[in-house]
């Protein structure tokens, strides 16, 4: 008995959004920011200001980046050359966790422990070197709040990141702690931005007309260069890059799956969008969805975004691969038709992350052109789904298509790869020379 057509099609249409709804998206998306323009409180997006700008391309010489944002934590030494030109001098790089073995990001962890661990991997990039002085800039990828280029204060864990003593902290102090432990107190962190402000910087060193930046990996948000930030008594700022943290966008409607993840996450109500679109999330929902066409509601099978990809990439006659994956994963031989439509459900999944995505896009375009005309740009993103999700780059592109018609012409998006590296040492040196 294969699975019942009409539960299989009424949930393939869940995770179906057409044209007119897109639009409407974009268009409560574009509201949601210009509330938060006027005043934060009136946003679901958090709206976090970087105290950084473009980049000159000018930037020269060598510094420290940190990448943490995700469950592999980085750390390369940059010379940066100006003219768009860098040369990576090294790069170490280590999991937060590793099943069996350690975990960093679980609640039972503390922040001591946590960045005593990215120390010793900083320890590692400047090869044990205690006397060079080194600056460093440090891309902390979790909404914080800041008053100048150095000092987030992380607001709340996202990406499912638990430990403890780190929420309400300024992440740089916890970091200089943590390296004045191990004794490599000649490493100055000067700068913290968070990964999509440092992919804008990456990618507007390198290329002119880049305005936003976003990540589309285990987590998604976007940055983009807002020419009027005022802070809070109303005094301007002038033009500054805004971390919006759209994963928490909320004014949308979520289906079944999307409510009942949200609920049994680590944190229920927070990051609704960023549960529909991102690679930590897809996996999950497609499992929720295969549970319910099982019977089996309120199992999970652990699929992840990577199992969904290999699914998608099968076109083989019999779809053994994409069943290969079904049976390791959800533990059931099923037939042919039965493969092909969860693979279907998969894509449907992707294709709408990847709209969703694409509307969030057009209306930060929106905003940026208000009333005059849509300026000729590139969209930098950088990140995993972005970069290795079959359908979702296509579908991005058709669905802004959709959005923005005739104006499409004027807007691509390009991916810069590794920019969380190299935009924190931007950044570092735009800190260090700002006088
Ligand atoms: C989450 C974080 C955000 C980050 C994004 C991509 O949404 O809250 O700060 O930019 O993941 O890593």
């Amino acid at each position: 008995m294969g699975f019942n057509e009409e539960q299989f099609k009424e949930i393939l249409a869940e995770f179906t959004i057409d044209t007119e709804r897109l639009q409407t998206i974009a268009a409560s998306f574009r509201q949601d920011l210009q509330l938060g323009l006027r005043d934060v409180e009136l946003s679901s997006m958090r709206m976090l200001k970087s105290y950084v700008g473009l980049p000159s391309g000018k930037e020269t010489g060598e510094y420290l980046a940190l990448d943490f944002g995700g469950t592999n934590v980085r750390v390369f030494r940059i010379r940066l050359d100006g003219g768009g030109k860098f040369e990576i001098i090294k790069r170490v790089g280590r999991p937060l966790i590793v099943p069996g073995k350690y975990d960093y990001i679980c609640k039972e962890s503390t922040a001591e422990q946590m960045f005593d661990f990215i120390a010793e991997l900083i320890d590692e990039a400047i090869d044990g070197d205690h006397n060079t002085k080194y600056y460093l800039g440090h891309t902390f990828s979790f909404p914080s709040t800041q008053t100048n280029l150095y000092d987030a204060k992380l607001i709340i864990w996202t990406k499912e990141f638990a430990t403890q003593g780190v929420e309400g902290e300024i992440a740089n102090d916890l970091l200089v702690e943590a390296l004045k432990r191990r004794g490599a107190g000649n490493v100055e962190p000067v700068a913290v931005l968070n990964d999509t402000v440092a992919v804008l910087l990456s990618a507007a060193y390198k290329t002119p007309d880049i305005f936003i930046g976003s990540i589309y990996a285990t987590g998604h948000n976007t940055c983009y260069l807002e020419s009027s930030i005022h802070d809070p008594n109303g005094v301007g700022l002038g033009g500054m890059i805004l971390n919006l943290e759209c994963g928490n966008f909320m004014k949308l409607i979520p289906n079944r799956f999307d409510k009942e993840y949200d609920e049994r996450s680590e944190k229920p109500g927070e990051q609704r969008f960023e549960k529909m679109v991102s690679g930590r999330y897809m996996g999950e929902l497609l499992g929720m969805a295969i549970a319910e066409l099982l019977g089996e509601k309120g199992k999970n099978y652990g699929l992840t975004s990577i199992d969904m990809s290999m699914m998608i990439l099968d076109e083989s006659e019999h779809l053994g691969k994409a069943s290969d994956i079904i049976m390791a994963k959800v533990g059931r031989e099923l037939d042919y038709a039965d493969v092909k439509k969860i693979r279907e459900l998969a894509s449907a999944i992707v294709i709408r992350s990847a709209r969703l995505v694409a509307a969030s896009f057009v209306a930060i375009i929106w905003q940026r052109a208000g009333s005059g005309k849509i300026q000729k740009q590139h969209v930098a993103v950088d990140g995993s789904v972005y970069e290795k999700m079959p359908l979702a780059k296509e579908n991005i592109v058709k669905a802004m298509g959709e959005l923005l018609e005739e104006d499409a012409a004027q807007v691509d998006t390009i991916l810069d790869n590794g920019g969380s590296g190299l935009g924190a040492a931007i950044a570092a040196a735009m800190a260090v020379n700002k006088d």
